[in-house]
């Protein structure tokens, strides 16, 4: 049965996006970058460090299955996440690993498994991102017809996840009795098949590896559009979301809690992570010429491309730039929907022409820019009005996580905002979260009690 949650004091989560020679187009051009860093063991490992000597929370690996001549550097030539993620959790021992896989172009069981692994291996570290693929393309790598439009991917994510956790929970906590008199090496009773059979998926089960150190790997998400939104608080331990304001930060944040709430859930569960690019100076001047540096690594053709990506990697070269921002119809509606729609609702209400969309939209902004106490501030400020749980830390300079690991971490840990040892070993001891209990062992113990009272 599941225990009566404990009050847990709110903390500041981190997690650190490692991703390669970066964002955009233009980072591999840094001159200190490594422009192999994508595929680079050493540059993940030492990411990682980085990030575990801070005391993150996890580190997050993104990822998507379809590239063409102009998609961005890293997307053209990167790791799978739970290959690069298994090889981490070798090297660490209590930051989280958290991967991105779709949910798409994938079955439940062999996802089941390969988290299941991860889980393993690292002692209960792992974090699914459960994404549905943006990019229509993909379709031709896994001999699909076609893209499956967007509220469908959606239902796909549903059917899947819970089929997923259902798997998890094939084996009871204490299954494997690994009797060497008896000969027993596991109960019987405690062993279940799934038996699903759905709208998408078929999966009798029962999986063929045991519930981890923390029973289930912890559930990420990213939903802004309608379906997406209630897919995460329904389904998400925690949610990552790019906002550009503290108000939109807010809003998103009540937004996601008050439907977990519906979904008959405990909100304060629930961890809301936007997506920021810090960038840290020791001094005004430093802060000024890293500013520079990230913003010189942005070219208007670069901006242009990259504004393409959330919707569905669309050519906005064949518009003249300086006009007003086209009139695009419902594209980009079967892609990042919820990330379309914001832009194009933004040029509509700023009259913005094409090239100040792009530019807004690739350019660092400058919130999170400043001196290790400025950046802590406004990390405080989000914190405390509850516009984020934590945040998602991206690099945009080589040297980016090391400078917010050894500059702002320490400022955050003195101010008693951060953790300074790790309390846990597991991914939801981090995060907070309970283990879930195993289902079928939920359902022997309510019969059981049933009995009893008869
Ligand atoms: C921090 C962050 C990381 C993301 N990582 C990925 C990723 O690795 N792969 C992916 O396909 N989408 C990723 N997304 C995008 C979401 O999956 C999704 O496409 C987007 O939020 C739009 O959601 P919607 O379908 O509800 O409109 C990420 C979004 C955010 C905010």
């Amino acid at each position: 049965m599941s225990k009566p949650r404990q009050f847990k004091p709110r903390h500041l989560k981190l997690g650190a996006m490692v991703h390669g020679v970066g964002h955009g187009w233009g980072e591999w051009r840094h001159p200190n970058a490594q422009p192999n860093a994508s595929t680079s063991f050493g540059f993940y490992k030492q990411q990682t460090e980085l990030a575990e000597a801070a005391k993150f929370d996890f580190v997050f690996i993104a990822d998507s299955l379809h590239i063409h001549a102009k998609s961005s550097p890293h997307y053209l030539n990167r790791f799978e996440p739970l290959t690069i993620l298994s090889a981490l959790a070798a090297i660490t021992t209590n930051i989280g690993l958290v991967a991105t896989v779709t949910v798409s172009y994938t079955e439940p069981y062999q996802v089941a498994r390969q988290f299941s692994s991860l889980d393993h291996i690292s002692g209960g570290r792992a974090g699914w991102n459960v994404v549905t693929s943006w990019l229509s393309g993909t379709a031709d790598n896994f001999g699909k017809a076609e893209h499956p439009p967007h509220a469908v991917r959606y239902r796909i994510a549903k059917e899947h996840v819970n089929a997923v956790k259902g798997l998890w929970d094939s084996w009871e906590d204490d299954a494997f009795a690994y009797n060497k008199q008896s000969g027993e090496f596991f109960t019987p009773s405690k062993l279940h098949a799934l038996n699903h059979k759905g709208e998408f998926f078929s999966v009798k089960g029962p999986l063929n590896i045991a519930r981890s150190r923390q029973g289930q790997p912890v559930i990420f998400q990213a939903g802004t559009s309608e379906d997406g939104r209630n897919f995460a608080a329904e389904n998400s331990d925690a949610i990552f979301v790019h906002v550009d304001s503290i108000e939109e930060g807010l809003a998103y944040s009540q937004d996601l809690k008050r439907r977990a709430k519906g979904f008959g859930r405990d909100a304060d569960s629930l961890s809301i992570l936007p997506g920021i690019r810090p960038i840290v100076g020791r001094d005004e001047a430093e802060v000024e010429s890293r500013y520079q540096q990230a913003v010189d690594l942005v070219t208007v053709e670069d901006a242009i491309v990259a504004l393409g990506r959330p919707f569905n990697d669309h050519d906005f070269s064949q518009y003249p730039l300086d006009a007003p921002f086209p009139e695009l119809g419902d594209l980009g509606s079967n892609s990042q929907k919820g990330g379309s729609d914001r832009i194009k609702q933004l040029a509509k209400d700023e009259g913005l022409t094409l090239r100040e969309v792009a530019l807004r939209f690739s350019r660092p902004k400058r919130d999170f820019v400043g001196t290790p106490e400025q950046v802590a501030d406004a990390i405080q400020t989000w914190f405390e009005t509850g516009a984020s749980d934590g945040f998602i830390i991206n690099s945009v300079l080589p040297d980016g996580l090391q400078y917010f690991t050894e500059l702002v971490v320490p400022v955050l840990q003195q101010r008693g905002l951060f953790r300074t040892e790790y309390s846990g070993q597991t991914l939801r001891d981090n995060l907070g979260l309970d283990v879930p209990a195993n289902r079928y062992s939920v359902a022997v113990e309510v019969e059981e009690q049933q009995q009893a009272l008869a």
